[in-house]
């Protein structure tokens, strides 16, 4: 029997979370031969997840550079691509999301005639610098993929209205719910200072994540002074801040933040202790894509530090809101938060719009069907909310 080749492309520490569940299925699967190839756009954050989910890449184009440009990533990740694909020959490329490594990959599988699969398809915003280039990345590979694999009904229905084929569509649920499935858990323990030595009982932790491009320079800094006077204002909040290895994110962060009581800040987390730092927090203050998604299903708020989403169905539910990226109204919105029992409690209701932890398998299921192999597409994901993952 020939097996469906399938190549997947990935490059960042999101890309790897997300695909990880995928990749470890399809390995288990007798109908399909997966080949893994990284950009490695990332290399220590992507390492630290190849680590934990046991990937050894097939392919590791090892493109990252010191404050590389966009101009860099592409045509490094295109170049090397096209070699692996024309070694590799595969029937079907995938790609995930949105950054620059899912544009050129998307290119590189056009170029070469290879059918292109995206995973996290459909996600927008319409507003064309924001998130900058992950909007414009994520159309363009909307235009190259003949497959989308999209997480809610919402990015479909984005799909559409652009005029991809409803026959190329499925709802599948974000695969990042597969992958927290199998990290979350409530005994968890820390092993690692400062979060060994945090009681999170008598404290109340504000996890914090800021790496957008676009919140670079003066939204950054308005945003770090918003943190800077949570911390002067309450004393029982401790906010741990993993900052992201951009040397600009990390020059701004130490800048504001650095040497700050009750405000830490310390390495990328590896993604077990992060999902269940998640999951042990009081609240996030992020400008991520993935921690939008990710701390809703587990209860937590959100306040997203951006102008925009591209992920509307938290916001919605009620579990998350923008709180822009202004001194005063990130500050604002957070103490509300802070001081306002019943707004707490109505947001920290757990919902989860995006997915039940069978992405993969839905997937999976249609690349069977797209390849001859099943003769029926899987069922759409349907969210139900609220809802919380069955073994957390
Ligand atoms: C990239 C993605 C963004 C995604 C983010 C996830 C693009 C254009 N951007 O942004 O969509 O949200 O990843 O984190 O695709 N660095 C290291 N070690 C690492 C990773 C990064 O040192 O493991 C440093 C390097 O100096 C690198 C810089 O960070 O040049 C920026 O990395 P890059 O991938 O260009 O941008 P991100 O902001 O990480
Ligand atoms: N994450 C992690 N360690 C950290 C910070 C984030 O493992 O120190 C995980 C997080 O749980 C989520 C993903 O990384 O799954 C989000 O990555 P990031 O915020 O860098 O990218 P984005 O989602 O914004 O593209």
């Amino acid at each position: 029997m020939k097996k469906i080749r399938i190549m997947t492309v990935f490059g960042t520490r999101p890309e790897a979370i997300k695909m990880a569940p995928l990749v470890k299925l399809m390995r288990q699967n007798r109908y399909i031969e997966t080949v893994v190839c990284v950009t490695a756009q990332h290399r220590e954050m992507l390492d630290q997840v190849l680590g934990l989910f046991d990937i050894v890449p097939d392919y590791d184009l090892d493109i990252m550079q010191d404050r590389q440009t966009l101009t860099d990533i592409t045509v490094r990740a295109l170049k090397g691509l096209e070699g692996v694909i024309n070694k590799v020959k595969p029937d079907m490329l995938l790609v995930h999301g949105d950054t620059t490594t899912t544009f050129a990959g998307s290119l590189a599988g056009f170029y070469q005639h290879v059918k292109v699969g995206h995973v996290e398809a459909g996600l927008r915003t319409f507003d064309r610098y924001s998130p900058f280039p992950e909007e414009i990345n994520r159309r363009l590979t909307g235009v190259m993929a003949d497959m989308h694999f999209a997480p809610t009904s919402g990015a479909k229905a984005n799909l559409i209205r652009e005029g991809v084929p409803e026959k190329a569509i499925v709802i599948t649920g974000n695969t990042v719910i597969d992958a927290l499935m199998q990290v979350v858990n409530s005994r968890y323990s820390f092993t690692h200072l400062p979060l060994k030595d945090i009681d999170f009982h008598s404290k109340r932790v504000i996890l914090l994540t800021c790496h957008r491009r676009e919140n670079m320079g003066a939204p950054m800094a308005q945003i770090f002074q918003a943190v800077r006077d949570l911390a002067e204002s309450y004393r029982d909040i401790e906010v741990v801040y993993p900052v992201h290895r951009n040397p600009a994110v990390v020059d701004a962060a130490h800048s504001v933040l650095g040497g700050r009581e009750r405000i830490h800040l310390i390495e990328p987390l590896d993604y077990l202790p992060f999902a269940n730092l998640i999951n042990r927090c009081y609240m996030v203050l992020t400008d991520s894509g993935g921690i939008q998604e990710e701390a809703p299903s587990l209860g937590k708020p959100v306040l997203v530090l951006r102008e925009v989403t591209e992920r509307p169905e938290a916001v919605q539910a009620g579990t998350v809101k923008l709180a822009g990226v202004n001194r005063a109204d990130v500050f604002r919105a957070a103490s509300q938060l802070i001081e306002n029992g019943n707004l707490y409690k109505s947001m920290a209701e757990a919902v989860n719009p995006y997915g039940d932890g069978k992405a993969s398998h839905r997937i999976v299921d249609a690349l069977l069907y797209y390849h001859g192999i099943n003769r029926t597409l899987p069922e759409d994901f349907m969210a139900k909310a609220p809802e919380r993952p069955a073994d957390i």
